[in-house]
């Protein structure tokens, strides 16, 4: 009998975030630096068929919802087949396919990857203006973005279309209302997300903004800002505008942790299973699938691994009650996926 992925604070873990690459097209540099990240080589990333093996073992436990992530998920050459492989796991109990992906050329893709089962998507895109993307991202390609954007707006087979903008001061926070006149005619979540510290990540407190602050500064011009409802384990607090299609979120990792509601698991590149995005210790499923394990070998595992999980950020002190004691996580991590 598969074991429930249920940890010893009660937390059902029904939502995995699967890495598909460590392998990115752009070098945002709140996430990496200008070289990019030390690459696993290519034999310890896992094959399609053993990401399809731990997926079906994942959702025969009681996952429901998978997001795909990296890196950039669209950069891994499969990613098509994959989903499609992944959409027969409805059968087992799988509600939705998600994907975070930096927009640069999914529009290439998206079509197929829809037609195959991708039902959710979130685009990382911190401005609207074409100078400060390649500011940001080291990189070309704002044009591309959004054309996978209006792409995916214009997709009637995905049920979700979110933007995610990573707000930092003094660069992009002068845009946070023309995001927000996004969601007057779009059917479009954008979520303003807390710029988080990372090992080598360039964070700087004086470079971070609240969200209690931009809901301030948005709540001015659109005096009518409401709170919306939020889905059980969002990250995101969501706010409605009355009259606008669309809704904005706020991500505040920084300021307002989430942990108590955590319902994720994340399977990394490399076949490691991550219970916190913030723990450093990982498990490596992929030396045990190659060394043979069965089926319940690897369950045991996944599911001590889930026991062995702690109440907030890996177990490290709380960083909600004070921004001043926020540290950089000891990680040697880089991207947040
Ligand atoms: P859905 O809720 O499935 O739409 O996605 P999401 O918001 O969880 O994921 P997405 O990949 O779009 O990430 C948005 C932001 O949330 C990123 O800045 C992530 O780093 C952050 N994030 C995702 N998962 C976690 C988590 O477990 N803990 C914390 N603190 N932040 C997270
Ligand atoms: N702080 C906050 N969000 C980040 N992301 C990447 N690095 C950081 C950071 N340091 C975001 C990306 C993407 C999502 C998966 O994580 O912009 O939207
Ligand atoms: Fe690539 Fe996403 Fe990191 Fe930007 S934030 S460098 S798009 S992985």
């Amino acid at each position: 009998v598969a074991p429930s992925l249920v940890d010893t604070f009660g937390r059902q873990h029904n939502y995995l975030r699967i890495s598909l690459t460590e392998r990115c097209n752009l070098r945002c540099f709140y996430c990496m630096p200008e070289d990019g990240v030390p690459l696993s080589p290519n034999e310890r990333i896992l094959s399609d068929d053993e990401i399809i093996r731990l997926a079906t073992l994942f959702v025969k436990s009681g996952v429901t919802k998978i997001r795909l992530t990296g890196g950039e998920p669209t950069v891994r050459k499969t990613i098509v087949q994959l989903v499609g492989r992944l959409n027969e796991l409805r059968q087992h109990g799988l509600q939705s396919i998600g994907m975070t992906s930096n927009g640069l050329i999914l529009h290439r893709q998206l079509a197929r990857l829809v037609a195959n089962g991708l039902t959710h998507l979130n685009l990382s895109l911190d401005t609207l203006d074409p100078f400060k993307f390649e500011i940001m991202t080291r990189r070309m390609g704002h044009e591309s973005v959004l054309r996978s954007l209006s792409q995916a707006l214009a997709s009637p087979g995905l049920t979700s279309v979110k933007l995610n903008v990573v707000v930092i001061k003094g660069l992009n926070d002068s845009e946070v209302l023309k995001f927000v006149e996004m969601t007057r005619d779009q059917d479009l979540s954008i979520r303003f997300i807390e710029f988080m510290p990372f090992t080598g990540n360039k964070w700087d407190k004086a470079k971070m903004v609240p969200s209690a602050d931009l809901i301030s500064r948005i709540a001015a011009v659109h005096p009518g800002l409401v709170k919306a409802a939020d889905e059980l384990n969002d990250t995101a607090r969501s706010y409605q505008i009355p009259g606008h299609r669309g809704s904005i979120g706020f991500i505040s990792s920084m300021s307002d942790h989430f942990c108590s509601s955590c319902n994720r698991l994340r399977l990394t590149a490399d076949g490691q299973i991550k219970v916190c995005l913030f723990d450093a210790k990982e498990v490596s499923l992929r030396d045990q699938m190659r060394a043979g394990a069965d089926d319940q070998q690897l369950l045991q595992t996944i599911g001590r691994a889930v026991r062995g999980k702690k109440e907030k950020h890996a177990g490290l002190p709380t960083r909600s009650s004070s921004l001043t004691r926020a540290k950089p996580v000891p990680s040697h991590m880089i991207m947040p996926a």
